[in-house]
């Protein structure tokens, strides 16, 4: 257990963190931000944050297993089926009409982690259009600020255990089945994979992807304090077309959000962009960038 540690040296250790790994950890909630330092330097068997800030300085690497910790990679296939079924059967229909015959439906899933939650809105996208149509038409950013998380979710094999969440159907129409090192793994289809591009992006410091239909930024809100919360909603905000939608996770709300959304249905959190703004909130809502970053797509595509 840690000692009654003081703010100072747990200031120190973000600010080393900071300038020397370029992590800027000071957007997350504190209270969270300390159970997962405690957690990690429990495991290293180290109480104390002055003397983990000496291990980071003699162990570089320390900061990625560090930055593991911090950001909770959990995710799963149809979490919360019943926003998906509504995505599936309300917005997704929505945006479909809204397009010209043959125009590209954007879709932005950011914060994918091991990207389950791409590859079921990729499978939705194909069920609904048929795949023909799903190859014309559909682009699927696909983001996250851990590239651990991001390599994993490029492979997109799963075990057993993570496929638990979607239908025989699907995972037979959508999956091909490999036995490796003495494991089922369930290996998403190339032709779905085709259409996703991944990259590295940090929601607090990058700019965000344009012209997106439907933004997908489920359970990663919940991790940040409150102010970089709204800085990040208005990111959010200008990353979509009018009229695209916002699909958050089933516990996060938008209280700060200057009524730049809209709900469409708050038990699901689906919002649609307000654009109807004031002259006066959208001065208000102008990014005020800290760092203004290009955004770091790796434009490495399966796309060939
Ligand atoms: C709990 S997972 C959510 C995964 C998925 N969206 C879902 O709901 O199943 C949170 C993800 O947010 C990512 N994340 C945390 N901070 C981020 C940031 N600043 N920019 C982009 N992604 C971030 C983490 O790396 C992690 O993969």
């Amino acid at each position: 257990m840690i000692q009654s540690e003081s703010k100072q040296e747990f200031e120190a250790l973000l600010s080393y963190l900071n300038s020397h790994f370029g992590c800027d950890l000071s957007v997350y909630k504190r209270a969270s931000l300390v159970r997962r330092f405690e957690h990690r330097m429990h495991q290293l068997e180290i109480n104390n944050y002055t003397d983990y800030l000496e291990y980071l300085k003699n162990h570089p690497e320390e900061h990625l297993h560090l930055l593991n910790t911090v950001l909770i990679n959990f995710s799963g296939f149809f979490r919360d089926r019943d926003s998906w079924n509504y995505l599936a059967s309300v917005i997704i229909p929505q945006i479909i009409r809204n397009k010209q015959p043959g125009e590209k439906i954007r879709v932005w899933s950011a914060g994918c982690a091991s990207g389950q939650e791409t590859y079921t809105i990729a499978i939705l996208l194909a069920e609904i259009l048929g795949i023909e149509q799903y190859l014309e038409r559909v682009q699927i950013f696909t983001t996250d600020v851990d590239t651990d998380a991001l390599l994993q979710a490029r492979r997109g094999s799963y075990s057993t255990l993570e496929i638990a969440g979607i239908e025989d159907k699907l995972l037979s129409k959508y999956f091909d089945k490999n036995f490796e090192n003495n494991e089922h793994r369930y290996i998403i289809d190339f032709k779905l994979r085709r259409k996703i591009i991944f990259g590295r992006h940090n929601l607090t410091l990058d700019a965000p992807m344009s012209k997106i239909d439907l933004l997908i930024c489920r359970n990663v809100l919940i991790y940040f304090n409150s102010e970089t919360t709204a800085a990040v909603l208005v990111r959010l905000y200008f990353a979509l077309k009018d009229n695209g939608f916002l699909f958050l996770g089933n516990s996060e709300s938008l209280i700060k959000s200057q009524n730049i959304f809209n709900p469409i249905s708050i038990k699901h959190r689906i919002f649609v962009k307000s654009n109807n703004l004031t002259l006066e909130q959208h001065l208000l809502i102008l990014p005020t960038n800290r760092r203004k970053k290009k955004a770091i797509i790796n434009t490495q595509t399966d796309e060939t």
